[in-house]
C-alpha cells in the first residue's frame, strides 16, 4: 500500500528535485501539492509546482496555492539563490495544467478530516505557513496527521539566511512555532543534513547521463542552484536540501537523528528563526521532535538517479 502524502512546497530548483522524486516513487501517492509564498512569491511557487508536474509527464497531480505571505512577519524571499522566477536553470513551457480553485489551506484540512486518521504525511519543503494556517484552522487534524516530516532548521550548522537560522524556519518563525508545538509526530532534515548531500560535478554527471528530458532539467536546475552556494562555502557542489525529505520516506535507513526538543525563536530579532535544539538533553522539555543529523550521501544520491531514470522521457 503506497504511503499517502501531501507535498507542501516553494519551488525553487531543490523542492523540484523533491516533486520529481516522489513522482517518481511506486512507494509514495501524492495526493495533491500546495504551494506556498517562500523562496519566490506564491504566483510563481504555483506557477513552478504545475511546470514540475509536467516535467514528470503528471499533469493529473492536483495543485492548489496556499498562503501568500507569512501568519505575522513580511514576507522574505530567496531570488539571489533560486533566480528571478524561482527555476532558473532551464526554460520551461509555461503549464498547461490547471490551478486547483480550492485555498491550499482549506484542501489539506479537507483531506486530513476525509482520509482515515493516521494515513496521511505532510511534507512541507518551504516555510510552514499553509501547516500552520491549517493546525490553526482546524486544531482537531493535528492527531490525525500521520507524521510530518520537513526541511528545515538547523543546529550544529547555524543558519543560512542569518548566522542562526535557516530559510523555511526564519521566513514563517511563527509557524513553525505552532508546528512545533503541536504535538504531531515530527521529523527534521535540517542543515546539518543537507549540508552533507553535496550535488558535486560527478554527482550532477551521472543524472545527466540517464539522457533523457527529465534528467536534463535536473541536471540543469541544480548547475544554477549551486552556484550561490559553492561560492559562499567554497565546496564542488552545493547542499540539496528538499529532495531528502522524500528520500527520508523511501530509505529511512540513510538517515540517523535523535528524538529532541526543538523550539523555535520568536522575540529576538538577532536569532528570529533560530531552532533551538536541547541535542544534549540538558532540558527536561518534551522532545518533539526527530532531528536528523547524518546521511548516508552516496546512497541518497544512487536512490535519487535511479528514480529519476523511471521518470518518462519526452
Ligand atoms: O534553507 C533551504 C530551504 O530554503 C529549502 O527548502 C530551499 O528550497 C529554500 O526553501
Ligand atoms: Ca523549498
Amino acid at each position: 500500500m503506497a504511503r499517502k502524502i501531501i507535498i507542501d512546497t516553494d519551488p525553487g530548483q531543490d523542492d523540484a528535485v523533491a516533486i520529481l522524486l516522489a513522482l517518481a516513487s511506486p512507494e509514495l501517492e501524492v495526493l495533491g501539492i500546495t504551494a506556498v509564498a517562500g523562496n519566490i512569491p506564491l504566483k510563481l511557487t504555483q506557477t513552478n509546482t504545475r511546470k514540475v508536474c509536467e516535467v514528470a509527464s503528471r499533469p493529473d497531480v492536483k495543485v492548489y496555492a496556499g498562503a501568500v505571505r507569512p501568519m505575522v512577519r513580511p514576507l522574505v524571499t530567496a531570488e539571489h539563490v533560486h533566480g528571478d522566477n524561482g527555476l532558473n536553470g532551464i526554460e520551461l513551457p509555461e503549464p498547461v495544467m490547471p490551478l486547483q480553485e480550492q485555498h491550499g489551506v482549506d484542501y489539506i484540512i479537507e483531506t486530513l478530516m476525509k482520509e482515515e486518521s493516521g494515513t496521511v504525511t505532510l511534507c512541507p519543503l518551504g516555510p510552514l505557513t499553509n501547516i500552520a494556517m491549517a493546525l490553526t484552522r482546524e486544531p482537531k487534524i493535528a492527531e490525525r496527521i500521520k507524521e510530518i516530516v520537513l526541511m528545515g532548521g538547523g543546529y550544529f550548522e547555524g543558519g543560512n539566511i542569518t548566522p542562526a537560522a535557516e530559510f523555511n524556519i526564519y521566513v514563517d518563525p511563527h509557524a513553525a512555532d505552532v508546528v512545533f508545538k503541536s504535538g504531531v509526530p515530527i521529523v527534521v532534515l535540517p542543515l546539518d543534513v543537507t549540508h552533507k548531500v553535496l550535488t558535486t560535478e560527478k554527482r550532477i554527471a551521472a543524472i545527466r547521463a540517464i539522457n533523457t528530458h527529465p534528467a536534463e532539467v535536473v541536471a540543469s536546475l541544480l548547475e544554477f542552484f549551486e552556484r550561490f552556494d559553492e561560492e559562499k562555502y567554497g565546496t564542488d557542489g552545493g547542499p540539496l536540501h528538499d529532495p531528502n525529505v522524500i528520500a527520508y520516506l523511501l530509505k529511512p535507513e540513510l538517515y540517523s537523528g535523535r528524538h529532541c526538543n526543538v523550539e523555535i525563536e520568536i522575540y529576538s530579532e538577532l536569532t528570529m528563526g533560530e531552532t533551538v535544539v536541547d541535542w544534549w538533553g540538558v532540558t527536561d522539555r518534551t522532545k518533539n521532535a526527530y532531528f536528523i543529523n547524518d546521511v548516508d550521501a552516496d546512497g541518497f544520491f544512487s536512490l535519487l538517479t535511479e528514480r529519476l531514470a523511471r521518470l518518462p522521457n519526452y
